[in-house]
């Protein structure tokens, strides 16, 4: 299996390729190509380019919730893809917003039927799948922490009243490689301890390889924080590839604590695994 980083906050290698704040990763296994989100606009589609790789022949995206720097480009990528399959949860619709560093609207910047009339074919994901042997789309996470999965700064409304943002939506990936379960992250908004501890018993795999993606730290509070790396203390990590919401200063203390175990995936970054 075979991820490469298309957009990220950062851009890591010389290369010709912006980042932005969002998150879009090319997965490619069993001889499929994945996009797993889109970043947050077109820019995507040049960074790909840059990359060599071809948006056309895609096997499917997945959405990994509905905030805009997950789905921006998703217009820009079924554009270049033609008709793709597109596996999200139902809820990615929902008008949601955000009220740091200023309140304003955060969720799908595009109407379902305007992607529809492009070539998105909408597949509903809820319950976890085998998209294809060895690569899992979560479906919705349970929540058995305490300390996880709700962000007072983020917010859909009922009516006029604020809800917290309940994130039903939030998928991510499990991959099962030879030494345990790969968990790919889009911002982790159901909690990384959550998703890990559901990974594990939808792929009956007992241990955790690594993490990869948007573990959401740099947002969370100080008690999350802590507590999370106490667990990833005791899950003996072999690979860790946190970005995007995880914050420059939790990737910092991460890479301290695990050294070359822990790796840096900005844009251009490349990871292979068996
Ligand atoms: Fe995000
Ligand atoms: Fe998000």
């Amino acid at each position: 299996m075979r991820i490469k980083v298309l957009m990220e906050n950062s851009v890591l290698n010389p290369i010709r390729a912006c980042g932005e704040h969002g998150l879009a990763l090319l997965i490619e296994t069993q001889g499929k190509r994945f996009l797993f989100d889109t970043g947050q606009s077109e820019r995507i589609v040049e960074n790909a380019l840059t990359m060599r790789e071809e948006l056309r022949d895609l096997d499917g995206i997945i959405i990994s919730h509905g905030h805009y720097d997950h789905t921006g480009g998703l217009k820009a990528v079924i554009e270049a893809a033609g008709g793709v399959d597109v596996y999200a949860h139902p809820d990615i619709f929902t008008p949601r917003y955000g009220k740091e560093p200023f309140n304003r609207y955060i969720g799908v910047p595009f109407r379902r039927e305007d992607l529809e009339s492009i070539g998105a074919r909408f597949i509903p994901v809820v319950e976890p799948v085998e998209v294809v042997p060895g690569l899992w789309i979560s479906g919705e996470v349970p929540r058995r922490t305490d300390f996880e999965g709700r962000d007072k700064n983020l917010y859909v409304l009922e009516g006029d009243e604020e809800r917290v943002d309940p994130f039903r939506d939030d998928l991510s990936l499990y991959a099962t490689l030879a030494e345990g379960v790969l968990v790919i992250l889009g911002c982790a908004h159901a909690g990384v301890v959550n998703i890990i501890e559901h990974a594990k018993e939808v792929t009956g795999k007992k241990d955790v390889y690594g993490i990869l993606g948007g573990t959401h730290l740099g947002l969370a509070g100080e008690e999350q924080r802590s507590k999370t790396i106490e667990y990833f203390k005791n899950l003996n990590l072999k690979f860790l590839a946190p970005n995007h919401c995880t914050g420059l200063a939790i990737i910092s203390e991460l890479r301290a604590m695990y050294g070359d175990k822990m790796h840096f995936a900005s844009v251009g970054a490349e990871f292979e695994f068996e």
